[in-house]
């Protein structure tokens, strides 16, 4: 299953060092199952050629106003109308200050500029990333058009912080072909969690015996990071609390760093105070040692071992399921449970336990470490299979399963 399966996307590049990301971004989209047209400026052939992007987008790269080739099929000598007619959306990476500001005021001198002028605005969008020097971002003349193209409905991505080519450091560099992915996966994705404030937590926790040892578990993390790339796909403001992995943090998501579960129930008592959505995936250790030696506890050579004696955790899930704002409605609480056998009727059980609408069950042994899962849904009325597939694509089905439970109108407070 890919992410851009069946759409068409208009690749135009103008004239920036960036354009070597472009390669690279072409090839990302067309293994996310995407075709591609690509559309250069003149000053875009400076730094890159358009053999190249034939090559990779496996189609003739157009470059002129006046190319007189057949374009999306059409003999009319009209590029800048055909090749846009059939696309799902136009993202033009990099797209130079020179290239906004033409944009800005709907001038049309060249094949990009003009197919951009030209599109139809209510099903062709225009997406562009922008790529500069730190100076020429800051200049109060990209600043305003930057607002203006927005205000014309142009959706202008971030642009990344770093080492630029001209030796300077700071903003203005374009977004990774990673990044310009993602940007337009979530473009395409339906937000069906706008306004929505989701906490997530996700992986294991660590407890600690002494300053260099601890007790874990073998929770991955992968399944709470892909819901929380989901529900910020789908235009929530996601929190993730995430136990000790190392996973990177997915775009657009604010991340929490905790260990042990007491540090997590903090965390989570403290983000849940405002949020609408909350998904607990963490796998929480159950017990703590009863106290943490403040040095490494030394083996003698007398062949002792130490003993451990075990508190138990507080229950983060059942505690925040019974919060005031939980009882109320206005936070929506999703538990899992992860199970070797009898899966129903376990998660039916600890449906009732940690008194939450929704319990996400799986199979342990099956899920932790893999990039695959299965996942079972379980509320009052019964349960829903979600069968074997990505952790993304099982996150991305919980999410709209989410989103349709959620009241219309979330009340207040
Ligand atoms: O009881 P069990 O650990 O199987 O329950 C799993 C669910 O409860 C998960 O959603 C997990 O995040 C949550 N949990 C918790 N605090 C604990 C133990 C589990 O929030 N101490």
């Amino acid at each position: 299953m890919t992410d851009l399966a069946g759409k068409h996307i208009v690749l135009g590049l103008s004239g920036g060092i960036a354009c070597y990301k472009a390669a690279e971004l072409c090839r990302a989209l067309i293994k996310q199952g995407a075709t591609v047209q690509v559309v250069m400026t003149e000053a875009a052939e400076q730094f890159i050629t358009a053999v190249t992007l034939q090559a990779l987008s496996g189609r003739p790269v157009f470059t002129s106003q006046w190319d007189a080739r057949t374009a999306a099929g059409v003999d009319n000598n009209m590029p800048h109308i055909n090749l846009s007619r059939e696309a799902d959306a136009i993202l033009v990476a990099p797209a130079s200050a020179d290239f906004m500001a033409k944009l800005l005021h709907g001038r049309a001198d060249d094949l990009l500029s003009l197919m951009c002028l030209a599109r139809p605005l209510d099903t062709v969008p225009l997406i562009v990333a922008p790529a500069m020097n730190r100076e020429m971002w800051a200049h109060p003349a990209t600043v305003r058009n930057v607002a203006q193209l927005r205000a014309d409905g142009t959706t202008v991505l971030d642009v990344g912080v770093g080492d630029q080519a001209c030796g300077e450091t700071g903003d203005g560099r374009m977004l990774e072909p990673d990044e310009l992915l993602y940007e337009l996966v979530r473009f395409f994705t339906p937000k069906v969690l706008t306004g929505q404030q989701v906490v997530v937590s996700a992986g294991p926790t660590f407890e600690a015996i002494d300053p260099v040892r601890g007790l874990t578990n073998l929770s991955s993390g992968k399944m709470g990071f892909a819901i929380a790339r989901a529900a910020h796909e789908a235009g929530a403001q996601v929190t993730l609390v995430a136990g000790p992995v190392s996973l990177p943090t997915p775009r657009g998501v604010r991340r929490i760093n905790v260990q042990s579960a007491l540090n997590m129930q903090a965390a989570l008592n403290q983000h849940s105070q405002d949020a609408t959505v909350f998904v607990s995936a963490a796998a929480v250790a159950d017990w703590r040692p009863a106290s943490t030696a403040d040095q490494k506890i030394k083996k003698d050579g007398s062949g002792d071992v130490p003993t451990l004696s075990f508190v138990e955790n507080p229950d983060i899930l059942a505690g925040i399921a019974a919060s005031a704002r939980a009882q109320r409605g206005a936070l929506f609480c999703v538990g899992f449970a992860a199970e070797s056998h009898d899966l129903l009727a376990h998660a039916q059980a600890k449906r009732a336990r940690k008194g939450v609408p929704l319990l996400v069950g799986n199979i342990g042994p099956d899920t932790f470490g893999q990039d695959d899962n299965a996942l079972l849904l379980v509320d009052e009325r019964g349960a829903t299979e979600l069968p074997r597939a990505s952790k993304l694509h099982l996150a991305r089905l919980l999410v709209a399963d989410i989103a349709r439970r959620l009241p219309t109108q979330c009340p207040a407070g």
